[in-house]
């Protein structure tokens, strides 16, 4: 399946795994998990098949914003080890075929970091202009407070220097001026720095706050013309690195973060439309907003993909629903107060909101690694890790990897008053579930998601293809197909708890086409002249096919 071209564009065939250092492995004992741990842990990832780890931000940071809040951007935690510790790590995830991004968080500093003592230090201060000032601030659209639970307002008075400072974000985490030439020159020379170090990439934090000019007083600068500089910088330096863009926007918005047909700015965007549709269709069982989002979702040039997830680091968000839409989600998913956040999202992990129902977590990680795309996990839900929700916020479900059933999940050997953040208790818990227990059995989540993986790896269409979605008669049945090369892979999904029996109406097929199951094999299923195709599925039932030609090889 890897030819060149494939292999150059890895991005669109790959398996991400997102993580962050601190909450992995503690190797050294004081509580926090390090690199070393992770380094240790690399076999694991491998033997899951993933092929790209995104690491969450590992630099020195006051963790007001659990690392988001950065005040050296060269350098590594002291906590999580040195820059030693890192190259080690990089050296050995390539060995073992794992290409590593790491977050690139520059749309704000901390309020720490030297260039903003510097530059809140005097108002003709030379890093003065790193940052965005104002006497007055201009009126704040409630829209654009992203954490609203903590602010009310994108500007916050500075008594030292007795002017108002931009923050998107926190307080605590002022915006950079990406107006200057000589922000946008830094941030460049930190993503060379970070290559330099040998990761493939970044994945870009709050890529439409960063290149938003609209604050900056005296800027003419179209805010994509930012992006196609910072892409085609990365590009000199590393042909095939790669910018995997956080933007949270609307499908048409989406593909000009893209560079639309030119394809020169991001190669990656996750696709949180898709993603908050396929949670609305989960609720209702029902594969409507499913089928429409996905129809919605524009096809980009060959170059470029969108990224699939479930669930992140941040809270489930459902901005995009109207507030009837949302209400429906939380209903199913997360009805108490105590479940919810910011009044958009859930701060709760998958297995969790489906209560544990094997069949239903099953389903919808199927879902989501068939859909067009690049599948992206978030540690732990390989093996239906839950939350804690006796941590504030967001941080409900960052807790410790759970690796075993002794203390601590087998995360560290501290005790656990010291740990960075408390393991998850009771049901989901490491006693029931971990990581250890679910590879000695083949039936297990673990084992499982590993069979899946490995097939999702097989099946470039997913990655490649065109797509389309496929009518069926049934309406908890969510259907699609991908195209590429003269293969279609078809995938079929019963939302809802009752077995069915469903006719896709697939379309254009080859003649002599013959039918593989991808995922299981359940007998052979005849595929009729017209392109129809008749399934039994049982409730939360998910089925993969190929239909290749006398002339293509099968699938193993
Ligand atoms: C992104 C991150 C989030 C962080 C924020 C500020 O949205 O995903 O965790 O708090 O940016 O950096």
């Amino acid at each position: 399946m890897t030819t060149a071209r494939t292999s150059d564009l890895w991005w669109k065939n790959a398996v991400v795994y997102c993580l962050d250092v601190e909450t992995f492995l503690d190797w050294d004992g004081d509580g926090v998990g390090d690199i070393r741990g992770l380094t240790e842990r690399i076999d694991y990832l491998a033997g899951i098949g993933v092929s790209c780890i995104w690491l969450m931000p590992f630099q020195p940071s006051p963790n007001r914003d659990d690392g988001y809040d950065i005040t050296d951007y060269y350098g590594v935690d002291h906590r999580l080890g040195s820059l030693g510790d890192f190259v080690t790590l990089i050296r050995t995830a390539k060995d073992r075929g794992i290409r590593v991004i790491v977050d690139l968080v520059v749309n704000h500093t901390s309020d720490r970091h030297p260039w903003f003592r510097e530059a809140r230090s005097s108002p003709d201060n030379r890093f003065r202009d790193f940052y965005v000032w104002r006497d007055r601030p201009t009126r704040t659209q409630k829209a654009s407070i992203v954490f609203p639970d903590a602010e009310d307002s994108i500007w916050a008075w500075d008594d030292k220097s007795e002017q108002f400072y931009l923050h998107h974000f926190y307080s605590h985490q002022p915006d950079l001026n990406i107006g200057n030439q000589q922000v946008r020159d830094e941030i460049a020379k930190v993503a060379g720095f970070w290559l330099e170090l040998g990761v493939d990439g970044f994945r870009v934090d709050a890529v439409p706050f960063l290149i938003d000019t609209s604050e900056v007083p005296d800027v003419d600068l179209d805010p994509h013309e930012i992006l196609k500089h910072l892409r085609s910088f990365i590009s000199r330096r590393r042909g095939d690195g790669l910018l995997l863009g956080e933007v949270n926007l609307h499908p048409e918005q989406l593909i000009d973060f893209f560079g639309g047909e030119d394809a020169d700015e991001v190669q990656l965007l996750f696709n949180f439309p898709l993603m908050e549709a396929t949670w609305l269709s989960l609720a209702r069982q029902d594969a409507g907003p499913i089928a429409e989002a996905l129809r919605q979702t524009i096809e980009v040039s060959i170059d470029c993909q969108y990224a699939n997830f479930l669930r992140n680091h941040d809270e489930l968000t459902l901005d995009k629903l109207s507030e009837d839409e949302r209400l429906e989600v939380f209903d199913a998913f997360g009805p108490e107060e105590d479940m919810q956040v910011f009044g958009r999202g859930l701060r709760r992990r998958l297995p969790s909101m489906f209560d544990g129902d094997d069949r239903r977590i099953r389903m919808a990680y199927s879902l989501m690694f068939s859909l067009p795309g690049t599948p992206v996990l978030f540690y732990g839900e390989e093996i239906g890790m839950g939350e804690n929700l006796a941590i504030d916020g967001r941080m409900s479900v960052r807790t410790p990897m759970q690796w075993s059933d002794e203390e601590n999940g087998g995360f560290s050997k501290a005790r656990p008053s010291r740990l960075r953040r408390p393991v998850v208790e009771g049901r989901f818990g490491p006693l029931a579930v971990n990581v250890a227990a679910q590879r000695r059995d083949p039936e297990s989540l673990l084992s499982w998601m590993e069979r899946l993986i490995r097939r999702r790896r097989e099946t470039p269409e997913l990655g490649w293809g065109t797509w389309d979605v496929v009518k069926t008669n049934v309406s908890s049945v969510f259907a699609h197909r991908c195209d590429w090369e003269g293969r279609t892979v078809v995938a079929a999904h019963n939302l809802g708890e009752q077995p069915c029996v469903v006719r896709l109406q697939l379309g254009d097929v080859p003649k002599d086409g013959r039918l593989d199951d991808l995922l299981d094999d359940r007998g052979a299923t005849a595929l009729s002249d017209d392109g129809t195709l008749e399934l039994k599925m049982d409730g939360y039932g998910f089925r993969w096919f190929r239909i290749t030609t006398s002339e293509q090889h099968t699938p193993p």
